[in-house]
C-alpha cells in the first residue's frame, strides 16, 4: 500500500480481479462477493457495527449523499474547513438548501479549536457538523477524534460526518470510539482498489439512524 495522496498503482491481485466478468445482484455468489467487502470495510474504521455502503461512484457522490439524505433545506450544518475541499463539501450542503455556516482557522495550516467549535455549537441547532479529515489541498489534519468525542457527548443530537477521502487507510480511525456518525471516502486512494471510469464510494455509517429518515 503506498501513502501518497493518490491516484496510486494497484496490487497486481486487485487488477486481476477487475479482469473477471459482472456478477448479477441475484447469484447467491454475490452475497458472498459483495459481503467480504463490508466486512472488510468495518476493519479499516476498526468497527465492528458500523454500516458500509459501497456505491459506484466519486468522492463528491459521498458529499451529494450526506446532503439528500441527512440535511433538509434550511437546517444548520457547521462546516469545518481546512482548504479547498472543505469549502467544497459546504458549498455542496449550501446547493441542496443547507444553511452553512463555515468555521476556518485564522492561521493557515492549522484547524480550528476545538473550543472555537464548542462555542459555535452552543450559538444554535446542528443538524450535522462536516469535518474533512486530512484536507489534500492543505494536508492539514483534523482532530477528528476530538470533534467526534465533543459532539457525541454534549451535542448529541448533531450528526458528526467525517471526509475521509484523503484519510481511510492511512489514518487511524476508530469509528466508534470517535463518535462519529459517517465516514465517506473513496477507493482511488490509500484504499488501493482502482478507478475505472468510476471509483468507489464508501460511505459507512450510522450510529444515530433515528435522525435520517431516507437512509441511502
Ligand atoms: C478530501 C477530499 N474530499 C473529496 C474529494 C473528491 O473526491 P472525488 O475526486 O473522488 O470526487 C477529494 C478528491 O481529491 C478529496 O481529496
Amino acid at each position: 500500500m503506498s501513502f501518497d495522496l493518490g491516484p496510486i498503482e494497484f496490487h497486481e491481485d486487485v487488477l486481476e480481479a477487475m479482469t473477471v466478468g459482472a456478477t448479477s445482484h441475484v447469484d447467491p455468489e454475490f452475497i458472498h462477493i459483495f459481503g467480504k467487502p463490508i466486512e472488510m470495510v468495518r476493519k479499516v474504521v476498526l468497527s465492528k457495527n458500523a454500516r458500509p455502503f459501497i456505491v459506484a461512484g466519486s468522492g463528491t457522490l459521498g458529499w451529494d449523499m450526506v446532503a439528500t439524505n441527512l440535511v433538509k433545506s434550511g437546517e444548520n450544518a457547521l462546516v469545518i474547513s481546512n482548504g479547498y475541499f472543505g469549502d467544497k463539501f459546504g458549498l455542496c450542503l449550501q446547493n441542496y438548501g443547507a444553511n452553512d455556516t463555515f468555521l476556518h482557522s485564522s492561521t493557515p495550516g492549522d484547524h480550528p479549536s476545538l473550543e472555537a467549535i464548542e462555542r459555535e455549537l452552543l450559538l444554535k441547532q446542528y443538524k450535522l457538523i462536516t469535518v474533512t479529515h486530512v484536507d489534500t489541498s492543505t494536508g492539514v489534519l483534523s482532530d477528528i477524534a476530538g470533534i467526534g468525542r465533543l459532539v457525541h457527548q454534549k451535542f448529541p443530537e448533531t450528526l458528526v460526518v467525517a471526509d475521509g477521502v484523503c484519510s481511510v487507510g492511512c489514518e487511524e480511525i476508530k469509528f466508534n470510539d470517535f463518535g462519529l456518525d459517517i465516514v465517506l471516502t473513496g477507493s482511488q486512494k490509500a484504499l488501493g482498489a482502482r478507478q475505472v471510469d468510476r471509483s468507489l464510494l464508501l460511505l459507512t455509517g450510522l450510529s444515530k439512524p433515528s435522525s435520517v429518515e431516507s437512509p441511502c
